[in-house]
């Protein structure tokens, strides 16, 4: 399983205000290696190299350099080793598909026409009677189109993002052997792993035709009613991209690619991961638009298992640095933490791997961001608010004044207090990620979906030698579950709402409110 760490949220070193990578290491003890560590396999750094921080980050100006903020290179190589020594496995952001407006290679690009780097973005001329090329539009609501005019060279370059994030033309030799080196520069560091940054960017039409007119405004295809392909994403040069990037990484003993592959449609989703040789794991979005509701999960997950082909390893989240943090989106029946402790177990046990979003462990919720403290261009402020370690002044993440404000609910929702709570939420995450670790068919068997239900969703997970059932009750009131196909008995390894060790009755399966349960069938 992989935490995900916000760098600028998380932990503060130098009393700045921003987190940055000395404090990530002074809270290592958080993730592993320590009595009450979270247990995590691996952590996911978002960006931290040197940026103008419109996209907080995701505008690189140089990728292998540190940014300031941050702190070194060197501090960079102590967290690694540090999180090495712990047995935790580091990944970090790669941002293929834009830099920063103030690259090197975008100040040269726009320098003239004939500039040697004018062909690493991508240019065109304004449509015929004027205005964008065409009618791509930008993926930050508030940006519009996807092109911006430079005024001194007659021409408009392409931006998915930001006007401050151009887009690289993958299709130039040069680009990709510069973005093969970057790769190349953090993997020779001893990174385990990239995450990729909007992969599903990378191919896009050549011809730079329009979206078809019915499609026209639609930012994304998260959308699963549109059938339609865009024209801006997922189109065929991405494969060879992505193995491209494969190749270098697979030089390399063990290491991961996982991409941000945000596209609706499962069966084009798993293309991504090609023959096995494009990325290892893929996101997969579909529970982010879910409700709390037991039927949405299992269809989603239905869909997923269906869909993607045998050796395309799912990997989910409930939430990222990019949305609503499940603790403030999903609502439903009983308190948000006992729907905290369903949702957290369905994510330790599905068929693929876990991503933790930094603040979930202890039930976060979205901090209110007054206007006047809102920096995101698309909004985003609320989800990453700073971890919250304490009940302190500064919640344990600052000495100094936050870069965005550190919600109330720290004084009763932090680290400090759970750690030493048994019936927290954090300690139940730590229980579910030891028993996930101990317990091989949790991790690589096979998924079975048992009996459909309004309100349980239950699983089994299996192997040659072992069965787990999971079953996990979205209902405020007590549910009595049954599927012909269970044994009588079996043990209770973990329950939200009892100690685990105990003979369970299976026919049925007795489920208190909000209760969800990992059994071993024997
Ligand atoms: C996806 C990242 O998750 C998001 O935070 C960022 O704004 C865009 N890609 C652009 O890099």
């Amino acid at each position: 399983m992989i935490y995900q760490i916000y760098p600028r949220s998380w932990a503060d070193g130098d009393g700045d205000g921003v987190g940055d990578l000395s404090g990530m290491l002074s809270r290592l003890d958080h993730l592993g290696g320590a009595r009450d560590s979270l247990g995590v396999d691996a952590i996911w750094l978002s960006p931290f190299y040197c940026s103008p921080m419109v996209d907080f980050g995701y505008d690189v100006s140089d990728h292998c350099a540190v940014d300031p903020t941050f702190g070194t290179l060197e501090d960079f190589d102590a967290l690694l080793a540090a999180a090495h020594a712990r047995g935790i496995r580091v990944l970090v952001d790669y941002v293929p598909n834009h830099t920063s407006d103030r690259h090197p290679w975008f100040c040269d690009a726009r320098s003239s026409r004939s500039s040697r780097r004018r062909d690493w973005y991508v240019w065109a001329d304004p449509a015929p009677g004027g205005g964008p090329p065409n009618n791509w539009p930008s993926t930050f609501a508030a940006t519009g189109p996807a092109w911006t005019l430079h005024a001194s060279s007659g021409q408009y370059y392409l931006h998915s993002y930001s006007s401050a994030q151009p887009d690289l033309n993958w299709q130039n030799p040069e680009v990709r052997a510069a973005m093969i080196g970057v790769l190349r520069f953090w993997l020779d560091r001893g990174v385990d792993g990239v995450r990729i940054d909007a992969a599903h960017r990378l191919g896009k039409d050549s011809q730079l035709r329009d979206n078809p007119a019915e499609l026209a405004g639609r930012r994304t295809d998260l959308d699963p009613t549109v059938r339609e392909r865009f024209r801006h994403i997922d189109h065929a040069p991405v494969h060879e991209i992505l193995r491209d990037l494969r190749q270098t990484l697979d030089a390399y003993d063990d290491r991961v690619a996982v991409g941000e592959v945000g596209i609706a449609d499962l069966t084009r989703m798993g293309c991504y991961y090609g023959d096995g040789d494009e990325l290892n794991l893929a996101f997969c979005f579909g529970l982010w638009r879910q409700p709390f509701s037991a039927v949405a999960y299992r269809d989603t997950i239905a869909a997923i298992e269906t869909a993607l082909p045998r050796h395309a390893w799912p990997a989910y989240a409930l939430s990222n640095h990019d949305l609503s943090r499940a603790n403030s989106r999903l609502t439903g029946p009983g308190d948000s933490i006992a729907r905290a402790r369903v949702t957290a177990t369905v994510l330790l046990t599905l068929r693929g791997t876990p991503f933790l979003y930094y603040g979930e462990e202890i039930g976060m919720t979205d901090g209110p961001v007054p206007p006047e403290h809102a920096t995101d261009p698309d909004g985003r402020d609320g989800c990453r608010t700073p971890m919250q370690w304490n009940g302190n002044a500064g919640a344990g993440f600052t000495t100094g004044d936050p870069w965005l404000p550190i919600p109330a609910s720290a004084a009763t929702v932090n680290v400090a207090d759970q750690l030493t709570d048994p019936r927290s939420l954090l300690t139940f995450y730590r229980d579910l990620i030891h028993l996930r670790r101990e317990t091989a068919v949790l991790r690589a068997g096979d998924y079975q979906p048992c009996a459909a239900d309004p309100y349980v969703y239950a699983y089994h997970r299996h192997d040659p030698t072992d069965d787990v059932l999971i079953a996990a009750n979205f209902s405020d009131s007590d549910r009595r579950y049954a599927d012909p196909r269970l044994p009588a008995r079996g043990e209770r390894l973990l329950s939200t709402a009892v100690a685990g060790g105990d003979e369970v009755e299976l026919r049925p399966l007795h489920l208190r409110p909000l209760e969800a349960t990992v059994i071993r069938l024997v």
